[in-house]
């Protein structure tokens, strides 16, 4: 947590950047893995955490443009709670913690809310991502809970991605202390990728480091020797010499600021030839993606710019022909980097995604593309200082992708078919680091983590 002039200042932006209404903020409850007592790792809301900085259920707040105020709601707790879960302070403590004067039983919380909309005025609410707040939204509001998303405010929205895209001093220093624990995950993990362990040694070692440090583990870790598969999300594969692992992990500071790094680690730590040919391809991207970063360049452009790299590098090896530009213009290096260049990063790992990609990624200004591959690209903004991003280009090869394009004569004047087939089996290769957009230019957040072909070969060997 921030000291509590942090939280006063992001409410006062917001009460001005609104102008008028009460904004409605609900923090997240439990949530129960497989009976009510046993839950899930508790995870606040970030815009909870962002404007009210507490990390705990049963809070809700207000913050009423009109009035010029901010409440805090909740109950104290009584002896029963205490007994199981220990003392906390009372709740007009812990408002005052986070710079807040007003504080509120639970109950007055929805009573406020009701005599607001009696009155007419203007209640504005985030879209809710857990259907538990969304039944607490839809009776308050008479809304029903399949138009909630659709109905949520977008100034509310608007103004949040606006304060929260731009990270302040303090938040980069959150990030960044999640980095350098990730750096401590992937010297582990480089050592431990060794012939004859399964993923999920590789996997646990790395999750075990982020908790050995106070942290959690930002996302669900993907650690796979079938990197073609982005969301993979089982570890049970035994590491064999020649397979190439994919680690995409990140760590959650207790801020709750995450970090996303990937890196790619050759089984045994040696790349092969062939390995090692697409991994300088996809270096090459990502170095090249990250020399541009800096304010007044649209990231979309930077992806495009990545993606005739790669095309580049595959043309080079002899998997696709034809003009770079237009086979980029077409799409065709989508079937090697079908998603996008990177996202946002601040409280979560794909930043603001809950207030919708568009509204995050693109604003007003970018229309979406529809074209597969640019489709999946959450961030086309023009850069600004304060931006956080992931750069985190990749090569893959997808069996079934490449049998539908290739039996639909997709892009043949660009794709050397008969060439990509001997690579099917090959897995993937992504690197991702983060990446802050500075007033001059740009920073990769946290310390260096080994990259090159012969830093991770040696981290391997270590
Ligand atoms: N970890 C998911 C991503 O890189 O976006
Ligand atoms: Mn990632
Ligand atoms: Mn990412």
């Amino acid at each position: 947590m921030f000291k509590a002039a942090t939280y006063i200042e992001r409410r006062k932006l917001l009460r001005k950047s609104m102008g008028s209404g009460l904004m409605l903020f609900l923090a997240n409850e439990e949530s129960p893995m497989n009976y009510p007592a046993n839950t899930f790792h508790y995870r606040q809301d970030s815009s909870f955490l962002y404007f009210f900085g507490l990390s705990s259920p049963g809070l809700a707040a207000i913050v009423d443009a009109d009035a010029d105020t901010d409440t805090l709601y909740g109950d104290d707790i009584g002896i029963e709670d205490i007994i199981w879960e220990g003392e906390l302070p009372k709740i007009k403590d812990r408002a005052l913690e986070v710079g807040v004067r007003r504080s509120a039983p639970r109950a007055a919380f929805g009573e406020t809310v009701r005599q607001a909309l009696a009155d007419g005025r203007p209640v504005h609410y985030l879209p809710p991502y857990r259907p538990d707040k969304a039944i607490v939204l839809s009776d308050l509001l008479g809304i029903p809970i399949k138009d909630l998303k659709a109905k949520a405010s977008p100034a509310f929205i608007k103004a949040s991605v606006d304060q929260r895209i731009i990270k302040s001093k303090e938040e980069i220093r959150e990030i960044e202390s999640a980095v350098t624990i990730s750096r401590e995950m992937y010297l582990a993990a480089m050592k431990s990728a060794k012939p004859g362990r399964y993923e999920y040694q590789v996997s646990g070692v790395m999750e075990g480091i982020a908790l050995a440090y106070g942290m959690h583990l930002a996302f669900p870790p993907i650690v796979t020797v079938n990197g073609q598969i982005f969301h993979m999300h089982s570890h049970d594969n035994l590491l064999t010499r020649g397979r190439l692992l994919v680690c995409d992990c990140g760590a959650e500071a207790p801020s709750g600021y995450a970090s996303d790094i990937t890196r790619s680690v050759p089984v045994g730590g040696r790349f092969n030839a062939r390995q090692k040919a697409i991994y300088e391809i996809v270096l090459a991207g990502q170095l090249s993606a990250i020399k541009s970063v800096k304010p007044g360049v649209n990231f979309k452009d930077i992806h495009l710019q990545t993606a005739r790299i790669i095309t580049d590098g595959l043309k080079d090896l002899g998997l696709m022909k034809g003009d770079t530009a237009d086979a980029v213009a077409a799409g065709a290096h989508a079937l090697f980097f079908p998603h996008g260049l990177g996202h946002n990063l601040g409280l979560d790992v794909h930043d603001m995604e809950d207030y919708g990609e568009n509204n995050v990624g693109y604003g007003e200004k970018v229309e979406r593309s529809s074209q597969f591959g640019l489709a999946y690209l959450r961030m086309a903004r023009v850069l600004r200082p304060g931006h956080v991003m992931t750069v985190e280009p990749g090569i893959y090869f997808i069996p079934a992708l490449f049998n539908l394009w290739r039996k639909e004569k997709k892009h043949r004047e660009f794709i050397v078919y008969d060439a990509v087939e001997k690579f099917l089996g090959f897995g993937g290769v992504r690197i991702e680091d983060d990446v802050l957009v500075t007033e001059k230019g740009h920073k990769v957040l946290g310390p260096p983590i080994p990259k090159t072909v012969a830093d991770v070969e040696k981290a391997c060997r270590a």
